[in-house]
């Protein structure tokens, strides 16, 4: 890799076993915010680390799931790595061979910690090494055996991951415990990547708002707590219901029998989306339930002679979709229902003022003004209150379905650009 200078911090998560203060540690944990550097600086050490303790010896790398260690961490390893190690990936296996030119070889496994595969398969490995990128995304259970397998003398646990919950179980039982667990935890925060263009720093910094921001910018372990959209208020994101030359319309939709069933009408206009109008019924506040004949009525009377033709919908209300395929009119799509990231996504683009609600959209403002935090503990994974929620659920399922809060081009840094390309494919 073309690196620019490493900083104090990458340095020593690179190279803590070899410093006489560190090297009797059992683990490394780097914690802290997005693109700090973490995952590179990590990577390499524990490469050089294996490479240069042990002989013809299994390592586990793992991450999220394994198509998402492909594509942080494995795609770059040529770029990353001295140009004296030779890598061969053997692509079948989902394993990695590392040689030096003086004949050292190691191997190195990919799992990913959410994929059932690689729990059946982690279970009958001996190992000398682990390194877990973005842990805190994995099952406890998954970390606690790959943990398991390493029975080489000399092994080492590497950890690295955004913070999230402090009730999560890896802040509790790892991070809180690093002393006692003779790990070695640094904290790390976008400072710390000297390569970090100030301007996409700068744009960082200001995507996130609340709980995001204190745990992807700070990088601090905190409760989600209070009001979810805190970024949300009636002067800068309601707009008067005007006409707009619009370029797009897209329905999205959270249906509900008992519960109420919001349909929400967006529309595209000069990169803006606006929420150009609503659809709201409960059948237990009306005392009438409807039909899901009728609830197509009231879609097309929502959408008009507009013309809208895709429609955005919970993959779980199946006798609805089936109605919608049979009158030919939308295209179903079927919701992307991942509620952290959608909200996160959602929050980004609130905050930037790239989602604007018309002020005849009355239930969907109310909502945003109630959606909340679950208090009570939830077992380290952040959940809304399942209330005043389904103009959010609607909205959520369109940010991250139409993935409506990506950005062009202009953030991406070079090097990601040719990333992307595919410019790094290790052969
Ligand atoms: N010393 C360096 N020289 C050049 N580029 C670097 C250096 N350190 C980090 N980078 C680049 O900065 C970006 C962020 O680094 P990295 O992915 O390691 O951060 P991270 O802390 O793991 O982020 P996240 O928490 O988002 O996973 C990457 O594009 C990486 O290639
Ligand atoms: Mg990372």
């Amino acid at each position: 890799m073309k690196y620019s200078a490493f900083s104090r911090r990458q340095l020593l998560s690179m190279l803590w076993w070899q410093q006489p203060r560190y090297k009797d540690r059992d683990a490394i944990i780097a914690d802290g915010s997005i693109r700090s550097g973490k995952t590179v600086s990590m990577t390499v050490g524990y490469i050089l680390w294996s490479m240069s303790c042990f002989d013809k010896q299994s390592f586990a790398i793992c991450g999220k799931t394994i198509e998402s260690l492909r594509r942080n961490v494995i795609l770059h390893l040529r770029e990353w790595l001295p140009g004296d190690f030779i890598i061969a990936e053997k692509r079948n296996e989902n394993r990695l061979i590392i040689q030096t030119a003086d004949g050292r070889e190691n191997s190195y496994h990919l799992f990913g910690g959410r994929d059932e595969s690689s729990y059946m398969l982690i279970q009958g490995m001996t190992l000398a090494g682990v390194m877990f990128d973005e842990v805190a995304l994995m099952p406890r259970s998954f970390v606690e055996q790959a943990c398991a397998r390493c029975s080489v003398p000399g092994s080492k646990y590497w950890f690295n991951c955004n913070p999230h919950s402090p009730e999560h179980w890896f802040y509790k039982e790892w991070v809180k415990n690093h002393k006692k667990k003779n790990a070695l935890h640094l904290h790390f925060t976008m400072d710390d990547n000297l390569a970090l263009d100030p301007k996409i720093k700068a744009r960082y910094e200001s995507m996130y708002t609340g709980v995001f921001y204190q745990r992807y910018i700070k990088g601090l372990w905190v409760l989600a707590e209070g009001i979810i959209y805190q970024a949300f208020n009636k002067e800068t994101s309601v707009v008067p219901t005007e006409p707009r030359p619009y370029s797009k319309y897209i329905v999205s939709m959270d249906y509900g029998i008992q519960n109420p069933t919001a349909m929400l009408l967006f529309g595209l206009c000069d990169g803006i989306w606006y929420q150009v109008d609503e659809f709201y019924h409960s059948g237990r506040d009306t005392g009438r339930q409807k039909t899901d004949e009728e609830y197509y009525d009231d879609l097309c009377e929502l959408v008009g002679d507009l013309p809208v033709r895709e429609l955005i919908i919970d993959p779980s209300a199946s006798s609805f979709i089936a109605l919608v395929r049979k009158h030919k009119r939308f295209r179903v799509r079927k919701a992307n229902n991942d509620v952290l990231d959608g909200i996160q996504h959602t929050a980004t683009m609130i905050q930037e003022q790239r989602l604007l609600v018309n002020d005849c959209c009355e239930h969907t403002i109310q909502e945003y003004g109630l959606y909340s935090w679950q208090e009570k503990s939830t077992g380290g994974a952040d959940k809304p209150i399942k209330e005043n929620d389904h103009a959010m659920d609607a909205t959520r399922y369109f940010v991250n379905t139409t993935k409506a809060w990506k950005v062009k081009d202009d953030y991406v840094p070079l090097l990601e650009r040719q990333r992307q390309r595919g410019g790094y494919a290790i052969r």
